[in-house]
């Protein structure tokens, strides 16, 4: 098979085959003249850089059924935004959303080349490449996790990730077509999350399997090969929890830049590589309940000592603020300080 015949047997697949997912156009209604939004588009690709298309519905959904279009998204108040993100993670890409709905806004609409799209907060080449090819037809090669796999394999790329990335660039754009570029992007992403898995590929189901140099030697399993990761080291701290009498809760926004960043939290201590002094954020009887919250981030994992304290009507904090209990959303916490309410109240339930 040669690279327009592998275009074409995935397409042909693609249009039998496609996922329905909810930011998506299908092949059916693209052929009928309907086209993505470009919002939508670049919402999705954002949120998908961080979790499955399986976790990202909800937040998908929620997301546009709050703020319909890229002007209304830029409209929304900062803390919103930070809230309805809660759980997805990596927070400097939700103010980086927030600057990027501004700048499209302040612009009319989203440009529609890479070079434009990449001018924007919180576009990479990758997020760049996709909007361009998914919402404007663009013949950009858009290279995901699943699309390094499927070209890995394609070809028998033998060279480790991330070493291979410049290698698989270049052979994914040579499959890249001129036609339908948009439903070839997606079409890939669709072969290496259904059929080109990476422990146990349908090759039996797989459209290119009769051009797949890994198939006929026998090593599609094994590919990409990828270097050894470091190990994460560990970070120790505290985490502080106090209520008032009132029920309501001593939380804190934390600083704009750094892990967490704009999003609402419990105060806690420095989180360093060696227990770092206690550092509660306010005056009290502090307990230590015998518990750890442990959640994992890039670069490190991280281990906080559950600190517990009844807060006295009139107490002043040295940082944060009382929330009154009607108006704490635990969904509006990260996960970290979420799994840090979750233990505290399982242990003293309110
Ligand atoms: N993963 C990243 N972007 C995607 C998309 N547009 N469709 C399906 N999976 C994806």
């Amino acid at each position: 098979m040669r690279d327009l015949e592998i275009g074409a047997a995935l397409l042909e697949w693609y249009d039998a085959h496609a996922r329905r997912l909810p930011w998506r156009v299908g092949p059916a209604e693209r052929g009928a003249g309907q086209r993505p939004d470009p919002y939508r588009v670049w919402l999705s690709e954002i949120m998908l850089q961080q979790t499955t298309v399986a976790a990202v519905g909800k937040y998908f959904r929620r997301f546009t059924s709050l703020w319909p279009t890229v002007q209304a998204l830029a409209a929304a108040e900062d803390a919103e935004v930070m809230a309805e993100w809660a759980g997805l993670g990596y927070y400097a890409r939700a103010r980086n959303l927030l600057k990027c709905a501004r700048a499209v806004a302040a612009m009319g609409a989203f440009p529609d080349t890479m070079k434009g799209l990449q001018a924007l907060p919180g576009i990479g080449p990758y997020t760049a490449a996709a909007v361009s090819a998914i919402a404007f037809d663009r013949p950009e090669t858009v290279l995901d996790g699943n699309v390094e796999r499927v070209v890995a394999r394609l070809f028998a790329v033998q060279t480790p990730l991330p070493t291979a990335k410049p290698e698989l660039h270049a052979l994914a754009t040579r499959l890249t077509p001129q036609r339908r570029p948009g439903d070839h992007a997606q079409a890939m992403m669709d072969l290496g999350a259904t059929i080109c898995t990476p422990r146990n590929p349908a090759c039996g189901l797989c459209p290119l399997s009769a051009a797949c140099m890994a198939r006929a030697r026998g090593i599609a399993a094994d590919l990409p090969r990828k270097l050894p990761k470091r190990p994460r080291p560990v970070r120790m701290g505290y985490v502080y929890l106090a209520r008032r009498s009132d029920g309501a809760w001593l939380l804190e926004t934390r600083p704009d830049k750094g892990l967490l960043g704009g999003m609402l939290a419990w105060p806690s201590s420095d989180w360093t590589e060696t227990l770092p002094p206690e550092s509660p954020p306010l005056a009290a009887s502090w307990r230590d309940p015998g518990l750890e919250v442990r959640h994992t981030f890039t670069h490190f994992h991280l281990r906080l000592a559950l600190r517990l304290a009844d807060a006295p009507v009139g107490v002043e904090p040295s940082r944060g603020r009382f929330v009154r209990h009607q108006d704490f959303r635990p969904a509006a916490l990260p996960t970290l300080m979420r799994k840090a309410y979750d233990l505290a109240t399982a242990h003293q339930p309110d």
